[in-house]
């Protein structure tokens, strides 16, 4: 028996069924280098999904794999009841890229964690309660991260918590009636104006958005949109949150957060997954205002946040992005991917629409341009056939049908092209499927 057929049959006999796994037939990865993982069997694999744009300078890098070992020989636990040297040096290196003001961080061990502990910020600042989140935005898997998130697959369990409301997410390729961007983008204002008024008692706690929303299969929001969202919230003496969890570190390009493209800026801002390489840290930060308005009302703690071996990782992680892997070469890298795609698009009619920034570009697939029928059995048949040539990509979305394509930052024009040649492959066998 291979090693992957024992360990798969093994993961049935002793890991939650629920759990969701990608391909028909699961692939379990023994270890990994730089761009490259190879699974338990020994075949090797490019990278372009990066365990959900997690491993964010490469698989083993030295420098933060270094930084762990100097730490494990040190401390490896204190739980936030002490204060430790690289749990605040890694806020200070944070603080250096981190948008102005937004300089004060609560550390957790997932990004579930840091938009509960935003949102709870947000409730104690302004005093009051009620929460707008966006259709099809995502927020993890606790309870009341299911209530913010806007996915009726993501949303498992008993009835979520009323008080919060879930506006239009203003996703422009599916736009009402097919309306053009400009129109369509005040509806969604609109329609936001709509929920507050229809649905709330019109004093908000806060909006949260992500500026492309990861799960929900890289749906880009309009600037315009988060400006306007922006304004209407704040009106309503509610905070911005930004979920910069997908779209944090440089990914979009350019800039340092994905929402800078957008000329907005957070009250608060949630981050994880690249944070640390793939060590589990989570990270909110805003500013010393906001942040001093909880003292006094309850007391908090967290054991694992800001472990000291993922606060060391992150460190060498924002170490090697402020060297070499920042966000213009994102930006450069991530033209050629995106410039590639559109070319891949250009062959295959199966191709709707290629959106995202920088290295977080999304692929949604349809069975025809004019209907835009989602074509879910073509995305996973797309996994498979990368699969096939040694190449990882993600998906998502509502219905399943747009590939996710972000690899690690470190990701070269080689690379790249390497995984479009894989792509074009793997888009020439599905077009042979019967759909
Ligand atoms: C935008 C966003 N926010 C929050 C989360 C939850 O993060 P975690 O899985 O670390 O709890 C995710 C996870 O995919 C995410 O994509």
């Amino acid at each position: 028996m291979k090693q992957s057929e024992l360990l798969n049959q093994k993961q049935k006999e002793h890991l939650w069924p629920n759990h969701l796994l990608y391909y028909s037939n699961p692939l379990p990865l023994d270890r990994g280098e730089d761009m490259y993982v190879w699974d338990v069997d020994g075949k090797k694999y490019l990278d372009f999904f990066a365990g959900i744009l997690t491993t964010s300078v490469g698989h083993n890098n030295k420098r933060v794999n270094e930084r762990i070992q100097e730490q494990l020989g040190k401390l490896i636990h204190s739980s936030t009841l002490y204060p430790n040297a690289v749990h605040i040096e890694f806020a200070e290196k944070l603080g250096q890229i981190t948008p102005e003001g937004l300089d004060t961080f609560y550390f957790g061990a997932s990004g579930t964690d840091a938009d509960e502990t935003a949102v709870l910020l947000a409730q104690v600042y302004t005093g009051n309660t009620e929460v707008i989140a966006l259709r099809h935005g995502y927020s993890g898997k606790s309870q009341f991260a299911m209530s913010l998130t806007g996915q009726g697959v993501w949303r498992m369990g008993p009835p979520h918590v009323g008080y919060v409301r879930h506006a239009m997410t203003p996703y422009t390729y599916r736009a009402l009636g097919n309306m053009d961007e400009d129109t369509f983008v005040q509806a969604c204002l609109d329609d936001l104006q709509d929920v507050i008024a229809t649905m709330t008692s019109g004093k908000l706690a806060c909006m949260i958005m992500e500026p492309i929303q990861g799960v929900g299969g890289f749906i880009t929001l309009p600037p315009k949109y988060m400006q306007g969202a922006a304004e209407i919230i704040r009106a309503h003496g509610g905070l911005i949150i930004i979920d910069e969890v997908q779209t944090g570190f440089g990914r979009t390009g350019t800039h340092w957060w994905g929402h800078q493209h957008c000329g907005i800026t957070p009250d608060i801002m949630t981050m994880a997954k690249g944070i640390a390489n793939g060590m589990p840290l989570s990270a909110v930060a805003t500013t010393k205002e906001i942040a001093q308005s909880a003292v006094g009302k309850g007391l908090t703690i967290s054991t694992f946040g800001g472990n000291p071996l993922a606060c060391a990782a992150g460190v060498a992680t924002i170490e090697e992005m402020m060297e070499s892997y920042g966000p213009d070469r994102c930006a450069e890298i991530g033209a050629m991917l995106e410039s590639g795609l559109k070319k891949l698009a250009e062959k295959y009619p199966i191709i709707g629409q290629i959106r995202g920034r920088g290295l977080m570009q999304g692929v949604e697939l349809v069975i025809d341009r004019e209907t835009k029928e989602p074509a879910a059995q073509l995305a996973n048949g797309m996994l498979e056939e990368s699969r096939k040539t040694g190449l990882l990509i993600g998906k998502g979305g509502m219905h399943g049908n747009t590939l996710r394509i972000a690899p690690p930052l470190i990701a070269t024009k080689e690379h790249v092209e390497e995984a479009l040649e894989k792509l074009d492959y793997a888009f020439s066998q599905v077009m042979e499927m019967d759909f």
